[in-house]
């Protein structure tokens, strides 16, 4: 007897959603019991910030692009809606994976819930408690909705039983992004672009900056900016320039600035193997990413989240992540180049493993 394949669509929108998709993409197509679907909302679009990625991640062209774009929050978000509610209608999934916090993850997921569609949020339960954060309403919506909920960490299901998810949805399962982490790791230690860009092995910082508290105020940038050119002057610097934070530099006349200063290099986004190899050779990080804390944390590199909080405290109780203000980096900076930073562990079912888990979990709730 032939049995009928459950349709899964895999929901795909910005850079850090790539990583996630991808592995659980291959895990879904060694079992016979499902078809995945990807599709890509087209949040991000440029070569560097998505095909870049699809291509390092051997993932194939999306089955669906809805190339929705740029916009302010509501256009972006409602244009998600309006495309993605036809393709849940023509192709009747069983069921709507969505990952991370991205607008296209809550967009997708309140679409496919309204039709009657199951939902499963994989990065379910991290929470920043700061709603002046997009991500944080983002997450927030999409676990108050969610059927199923994969979790990264331990913290999390707690997070998610305090706001009343019953706990027979939860589910921890690891983190996804090790997943990919692992699967490229040797593959990007092949390459040599931190050399390529004349930089030495353990003698340079990376930096990444695109959260809209530290790049749409002229003020903050600029304080940034000050920041950066100090810290290049004790020790090489390579910023690959989100195209949000580029836009606010040129805008505020701060780019010319930067990039005139000596012992700093600004790259264009960089793709997924590219950046892998210039953060595990670098002295340490300073970011404001989700991912970075986490990737850090793997690696055992030292990362200075700008951040008032995280979404990813295990990245500080158990990792090699701190939170800092401005006024501190430098300070810090110094106590990481004289060796004296924490050494952290690496969190619990953060092991390659986590695509395994969630198919598994999938399986048993058909
Ligand atoms: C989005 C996510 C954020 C994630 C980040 C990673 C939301 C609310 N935010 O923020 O959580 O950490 O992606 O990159 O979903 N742009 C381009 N080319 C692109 C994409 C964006 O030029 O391919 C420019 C556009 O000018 C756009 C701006 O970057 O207006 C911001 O893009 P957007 O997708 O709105 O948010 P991000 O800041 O990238």
């Amino acid at each position: 007897m032939k049995i009928k394949k459950r349709k899964i669509i895999l929901v795909a929108g910005a850079r850090p959603n790539f990583m996630k998709v991808s592995p659980l993409y291959h895990e879904l197509g060694k079992h016979s019991a499902f078809s995945a679907l990807l599709v890509h909302t087209g949040q991000h679009y440029d070569y560097n910030m998505s095909d870049a990625f699809w291509k390092d991640l051997k993932l194939p062209k999306p089955h669906v692009f809805l190339g929705v774009g740029s916009g302010s929050h509501a256009v972006q978000t409602a244009n998600v809606m309006i495309k993605f509610e036809k393709v849940c209608i023509d192709e009747k999934p069983d069921t709507v994976i969505v990952v991370g916090d991205v607008n296209s993850t809550m967009a997708c997921s309140i679409t496919a819930k309204k039709l009657g569609i199951r939902i499963a949020h994989v990065e379910a339960g991290l929470r920043s408690h700061d709603v002046s954060m997009p991500e944080e309403i983002n997450r927030l919506i999409t676990d108050a909705i969610s059927d199923i909920l994969f979790t990264p960490s331990k913290d999390a299901d707690n997070n998610l039983k305090r706001e009343g998810i019953p706990a027979n949805k939860i589910y921890f399962v690891g983190n996804i992004m090790i997943d990919s982490l692992l699967k490229c790791l040797s593959r990007a230690s092949k390459k040599s672009t931190y050399a390529d860009l004349g930089l030495s092995k353990k003698n340079y910082g990376l930096i990444t900056l695109h959260r809209p508290s530290n790049v749409d105020t002229k003020y903050k940038l600029s304080r940034i900016v000050n920041l950066l050119m100090s810290i290049s002057a004790q020790i090489p610097i390579i910023f690959p320039v989100h195209p949000r934070t580029l836009k606010s530099l040129k805008s505020n006349y701060l780019f010319k600035k930067l990039a005139s200063s000596d012992n700093f290099k600004i790259t264009e986004p960089l793709g997924y193997l590219d950046f892998i190899n210039i953060m595990m050779n670098s002295k340490f990080v300073l970011t404001d990413s989700g991912g970075l804390q986490e990737e850090t944390t793997f690696l055992g590199i030292p990362c200075l989240t700008l951040r008032d909080n995280t979404e990813r405290p295990v990245t500080i109780t158990q990792g090699t992540n701190e939170l800092v203000r401005l006024p501190e980096v430098e300070r810090k900076i110094s106590t990481i180049l004289k060796g004296r930073w924490k050494h952290g562990t690496i969190p619990e079912y953060w092991d390659g493993k986590t695509a395994e888990r969630i198919v598994t979990v999938l399986k048993d709730k058909l």
